[in-house]
């Protein structure tokens, strides 16, 4: 056997198998092929015992010197591929800053709490400071301290959730008890809004909803008269809707307020003209106020001679269905993402 031609045959063909590999598995495969227990190199040594003296000793250098130098060509490469591993590993670790991020979808406010806060800054703005109070409230600050004692008819013009069967405790039936709250904590003058939840046995409907949120409104001074509540109730509504916009008031009653108004703002929709949403009248409602009732402030200990004051009261999500035309107040109530993205 030629060994010497073999032998450059041999690096030839190992040569050619490196070049196809480029992972460390298929690499020791490889190597030991070659040089393993029983690899080529080996068998090569085994031809050994074949040969008679003279020849053992050249063809066994010759094999060394062959395994030595595939044990250089198998390091060459094992250098090789540590290192492609090792930039391989560089390139994960490197960051692209010019990619452009992960767009996450922002989330959106709630369109009560983003018209709430719209409400709030105007009456921030008139010098008001806003108020809180419970939900589950005590009877005598939701009517008795209101005008309303028990026996008075106007307790069944809202029908409460009470939470105790001596009716004491209920489910704050509006926001105007904060207005009893406020005053019992506080001496005149005083300006402040108090919005919050409130809830009424009603069926759910286009208008009407069991929870609802509304905003109250109370100012005490001395010689507050209506010109006082329909000037701050005209400033409130230009701010909302617009300068054009005008308010009327119409007498209605409140048990805790006398004079009491329904207040109408000139419709938004068409002007006044009349159209579909003001049923042709040319007015639309959006609050109830009035003059603080004598007897509520005998409740919370304010001298009626000397104190006078105006209150309101109104609707978050009437307020919001107005200024963006939502038909149907159970849309707020649903949860479907696409109705304040769409706003
Ligand atoms: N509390 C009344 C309601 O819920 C609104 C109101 C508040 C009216 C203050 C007059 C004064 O209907």
């Amino acid at each position: 056997m030629d060994l010497i031609t073999d032998k450059e045959k041999i690096i030839d063909d190992l040569k050619k198998e490196l070049e196809r590999i480029n992972d460390l598995q298929e690499f020791q495969n490889l190597k030991s092929q070659y040089l393993g227990k029983k690899g080529k190199i080996k068998s090569l040594m085994n031809n050994l015992k074949n040969l008679d003296e003279n020849s053992k000793k050249e063809y066994g250098q010759s094999v060394n010197e062959l395994k030595n130098e595939i044990g250089i060509i198998f390091n060459e490469k094992f250098t090789k591929l540590i290192e492609k591993e090792r930039e391989e590993k560089e390139k994960e670790k490197w960051i692209d800053v010019t990619i452009p991020g992960a767009h996450r979808k922002l989330g959106k406010e709630s369109l009560i709490t983003n018209t709430r806060k719209e409400i709030e800054k105007i009456f921030l703005g008139l010098g008001f400071s806003v108020a809180e109070g419970p939900e589950i409230e005590n009877s005598w600050y939701n009517f008795d301290a209101l005008n309303t004692p028990q026996w008075h008819p106007a307790r069944e013009m809202q029908d409460t959730f009470y939470l105790s069967t001596d009716k004491s405790k209920l489910l704050r039936t509006h926001t105007s008890p904060v207005q009893v709250r406020t005053m019992l904590k506080n001496s005149p003058p005083l300006a402040i809004i108090s919005p919050g939840r409130v809830y009424r046995k009603d069926e759910l409907d286009a208008t009407h909803s069991p929870v609802f949120h509304q905003v109250e409104g109370l100012y005490v001074d001395k010689n507050v008269s209506v010109s006082h509540l329909k000037m701050y109730l005209e400033v409130f509504a230009q701010k909302l809707f617009g300068n054009k916009v005008s308010v009327l008031l119409r007498p209605s009653y409140f048990p805790f307020t006398e004079p009491s108004f329904e207040v109408d703002i000139s419709c938004i929709f068409c002007g006044g003209k009349g159209c579909k949403v003001c049923k042709n009248s040319g007015w639309i409602e959006i609050l109830g106020a009035g003059l603080v009732h004598p007897n509520v402030f005998k409740s919370v200990d304010y001298d009626p001679e000397k104190w006078q004051g105006f209150a309101f009261g109104m609707g978050i999500e009437r307020i919001a269905m107005l200024k963006n035309n939502i038909p149907d107040i159970r849309e707020f109530y649903k949860n479907d993402i696409s109705f304040i993205e769409n706003l």
